[in-house]
């Protein structure tokens, strides 16, 4: 069965993903169960993004399924499952995936970005495609930016996947965001800051304002 949600996915690691994963709690929850999901954690002594997303996005239990595959080396997930004797099977986190509850609007964080090694043959692209779930990117606001999102998008299209939308994280850049928009044909959804300090209150007031406020992603909670 087709599930409902979005794959949160980046141009790059440490660009903001967790935190906007946080953020769409805060912009969607009122409208949709919400249920976040980190299938690949590396790292997990020092990044929990499941615990960061349970903080930043005030979630309750029911909100989280923190289920998967965590490793300890803060290492691409080929290379941390290889360091700890493992192997990352896209078939057997899919079969994960459907024990959880079906009746909820996913939010799926992956690890780095698109073209991320899972295991010696299979990238983060072919979890993407093994969900079947449309792709929202996170960017950088900053000088690079255009390049690496438009490169992402490109990755991702090339696989039949559909890119719901950009959100673009730092300073505002207008340039950069009409760039993006008009050479990717696709949607910016937000800008968000940063916030000094990140706090619940501050992710909050931002998401409801400012975080996809056309309500484009509506349909994929639906
Ligand atoms: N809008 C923001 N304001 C302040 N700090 C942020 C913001 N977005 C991300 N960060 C910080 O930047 C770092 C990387 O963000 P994170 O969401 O964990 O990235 P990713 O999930 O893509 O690796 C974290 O320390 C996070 O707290
Ligand atoms: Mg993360």
């Amino acid at each position: 069965m087709r599930r409902r949600g979005i794959f949160v996915t980046g141009t790059d690691t440490n660009v903001g993903k967790t935190v906007v994963s946080a953020a769409l709690f805060h912009r969607y929850r009122r409208q949709a169960s919400l249920c976040y999901w980190k299938p690949v954690q590396t790292g997990i002594e020092q990044d929990d993004d499941t615990a960061t997303v349970r903080a930043l996005g005030a979630c309750a239990e029911r909100e989280i399924f923190d289920r998967g595959v965590r490793l300890p080396r803060p290492v691409s997930p080929h290379l941390a499952a290889r360091w700890a004797g493992e192997r990352i099977a896209i078939a057997a986190l899919r079969a994960l995936w459907e024990e959880a509850p079906s009746d909820v609007g996913w939010i799926v964080e992956g690890a780095g970005g698109v073209l991320v090694p899972l295991n010696e043959t299979e990238l983060m692209v072919d979890l993407m495609r093994a969900l079947q779930l449309p792709i929202l990117i996170v960017a950088r606001s900053t000088l690079g930016t255009i390049n690496h999102t438009l490169l992402t998008v490109e990755a991702v299209r090339r696989r039949s996947l559909h890119v719901a939308g950009v959100v673009m994280v730092g300073p505002p850049d207008r340039e950069n965001r009409r760039a993006i928009e008009a050479y990717g044909d696709v949607a910016v959804l937000g800008e968000m800051p940063v916030f000094e300090p990140l706090t619940v209150e501050a992710l909050r007031a931002w998401a409801e304002e400012a975080l996809d406020p056309h309500g484009r992603l509506r349909e994929f909670w639906a």
